[in-house]
Order: C-alpha cells, then sequence, then structure tokens
C-alpha cells in the first residue's frame, strides 16, 4: 500500500499501487473539487480541469496530452498542477487539492 496525503486536508490514504488519485479520493469522501465543480465536472474524463491538485511530493508519471492541453495556461503559473483523474498513484504522494 502507498500514502498519499492530502496536505490541506490533514488526511493520509492507504492506496493500492495503480490507483487512480481522482477515484481514491472520492472513495474515501475526500473532496477534490471546489464549490460548483462538486457536482458540474467531467466525472474523470480530463476535460473540465476541476480536479486540479499541485503534487507537492512524489513521483508521478509525466502529463498526459490531455493534462498539456486543459491545463497549459494555469501551467504558467504553477508548473506542478496535475489533473487528479489523470494521475496513477506510484509513490507516496503529498498533493494539495483547489489549487
Ligand atoms: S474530473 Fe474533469 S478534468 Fe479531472
Amino acid at each position: 500500500m502507498l500514502e498519499v496525503t492530502f496536505e490541506n486536508h490533514n488526511r493520509t490514504l492507504k492506496v493500492e499501487p495503480g490507483a487512480n488519485l481522482r477515484e481514491a479520493a472520492i472513495a474515501n469522501k475526500l473532496g477534490i473539487y471546489a464549490h460548483i465543480f462538486k457536482i458540474l465536472n467531467c466525472r474523470g474524463r480530463g476535460l473540465c480541469a476541476s480536479c486540479r491538485v499541485e503534487i507537492v511530493s512524489g513521483k508521478v508519471a509525466e502529463r498526459n496530452e490531455v493534462e498539456s492541453k486543459n491545463l497549459a495556461r494555469a501551467l504558467k503559473k504553477n508548473p506542478n498542477l496535475r489533473l487528479g483523474c489523470q494521475i496513477t498513484v506510484e509513490d507516496n504522494l503529498v498533493v494539495r487539492t483547489h489549487v
């Protein structure tokens, strides 16, 4: 099992290697979405960018094409942003949500 710490929620989840970050958060009732995006989101298709997280520490795979395209503008302000729905957990991570 790997640990994913959601820094701004003060919670650490035990996650199976290969788990999807967004799905792990939802399964553990951890709010990955802010405001109205709790309802209005693309359900993990990588299209709405409302599941943005900042990877504070830990290794994740390179951004895929969907992430690069939909985060292009936001990455200029914060190059550590990722889409939670596109991240496969393969290492212990510390992440920050609602960024
Ligand atoms: S849930 Fe829409 S981009 Fe991740």
